[in-house]
């Protein structure tokens, strides 16, 4: 039962607005939902077991025509959800960020994700924490089958020779036979993001080094990261296997619709990184406004807003609380609103982040140390 209730169902309930057949939640939204539907006959359909009293109370605020659904918690959906790549590999919705937990944090960070029931976890060559996210994996108590673990080749690597070796280096620091996926960082070196010069010929040769890694069972899925459309055309010319993902910066108030629609048209999966805005939704009133009004967390409505555009999310944080509230994202963001967020004002200011490259920033010698003081 649980398998139907993935984006596309409760998107196509949605957005049909199928006459008697409305949808709604037992938390944390219901009142909301009760207040929008009450003068409907609708059809409820309410994740979670045990909701006969619930049932009863949406009788006793007018609601008929009931449908309970015999899931066991609404909590845990997310968590247990997957997109399949086109190479037919099943990579879970949610993933767990680890960008900024130093190397030591974050084997209990990843522990903690996995007992709450994360099974992706998303770190980089650049994060220097892979060997910290090895060891959670290894030692966390769940098969290492069952999780999905991704690492990127360093935005530096433009070579074919310098490929080969650093993702045999990055199996070796996690301690890992293989990893579920690999994707280039950037198009472009850090301290070149966003200039003119798009390094063509070095991501070709970056991507035949993973090519040949995926072929040789070391990776089960490679990808890129930040790739604007020549990017993905330069890779698409010229590849043997076709990037699984490109994961790239998108955000409530910054959407990148165009990047996104042709990406997912060329049948490569979007993850969106930095759903909350690397920590900058969180002081956005509009935002607050919003999230108030669903009864939930920014962070959830930030997470929910992209799940729902059928991205993949990747918030981090190595607070268990933070990462149990970032999957109970069991509601559903109405069409209007999905519009009011997309449109929020676009945040351009990252903050002490905003130096960094992905957020329009420019790399020089003293932010590169302040960005290491910074990770501890
Ligand atoms: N490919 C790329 O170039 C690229 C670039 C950037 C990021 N990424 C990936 O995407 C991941 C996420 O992006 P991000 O690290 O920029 O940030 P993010 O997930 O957008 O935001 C993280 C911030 O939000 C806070 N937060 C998260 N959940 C919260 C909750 N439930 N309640 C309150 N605060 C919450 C965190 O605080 P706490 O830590 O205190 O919980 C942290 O300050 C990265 O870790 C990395 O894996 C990839």
């Amino acid at each position: 039962m649980s398998k139907e209730l993935n984006a596309d169902f409760w998107n196509h309930r949605w957005t049909t607005g199928q006459t008697g057949w409305d949808i709604g939640y037992a938390s944390p939204a219901l009142t909301q939902y009760m207040e929008q539907y009450k003068n409907k006959n609708a059809a409820i359909l309410i994740p979670g077991c045990g909701n006969a009293h619930e049932a009863a109370f949406l009788v006793a605020n007018g609601f008929t025509n009931i449908t309970l659904l015999d899931i066991s918690s609404t909590a845990v959906l997310i968590l247990e959800e997957k997109f399949t790549l086109s190479n037919g590999v099943e990579i879970p919705k949610l993933g767990l960020g680890t960008w900024f937990i130093s190397d030591k944090d974050v084997v209990q960070a990843v522990k903690d994700a996995v007992q709450i029931g994360y099974r992706h976890i998303d770190t980089a060559q650049a994060y220097r924490n892979e060997r910290g996210v090895g060891e959670g994996i290894k030692s966390c108590g769940v098969k290492r089958e069952e999780l999905f673990v991704t690492t990127k080749l360093a935005a530096e690597v433009k070579s074919y020779k310098k490929a080969v070796s650093s993702i045999d280096q990055s199996l070796k620091t996690m301690g890992l036979d293989y990893a579920d996926m690999m994707i280039i960082h950037s198009p472009q070196p850090w301290t070149k993001f966003g200039e003119a010069e798009r390094y063509f010929e070095g991501n070709r040769e970056a991507w035949r080094a993973l090519e040949e890694a995926y072929k040789a069972g070391k990776l089960r899925a490679i990808g890129v990261s930040n790739f604007e459309k020549p990017d993905l055309d330069n890779i698409l010319a010229s590849c043997s296997v076709k990037p699984m993902v490109n994961q790239i910066l998108a955000h409530i108030s910054n959407t990148p619709k165009e990047l996104i629609k042709y990406t997912q048209d060329k049948g490569i999966l979007v993850e969106a990184y930095s759903p909350v805005a690397h920590g900058e939704l969180l002081k956005n009133t509009e935002v607050a406004k919003i999230a108030e009004k669903y009864g939930v967390t920014i962070p959830q409505l930030g997470i929910r807003y992209v799940l729902q555009l059928g991205l993949l999310a990747l918030p981090k944080t190595a607070n268990p609380a933070h990462m149990k509230n970032n999957a109970d994202v069991d509601f559903i963001i109405s069409e209007a609103d999905m519009d009011v967020l997309q449109n929020v004002e676009q945040i351009k200011d990252y903050g002490n982040a905003s130096m960094m490259p992905v957020y329009g920033g420019k790399l020089n010698l003293k932010s590169m140390l302040s960005m290491i003081f910074r990770r501890g």
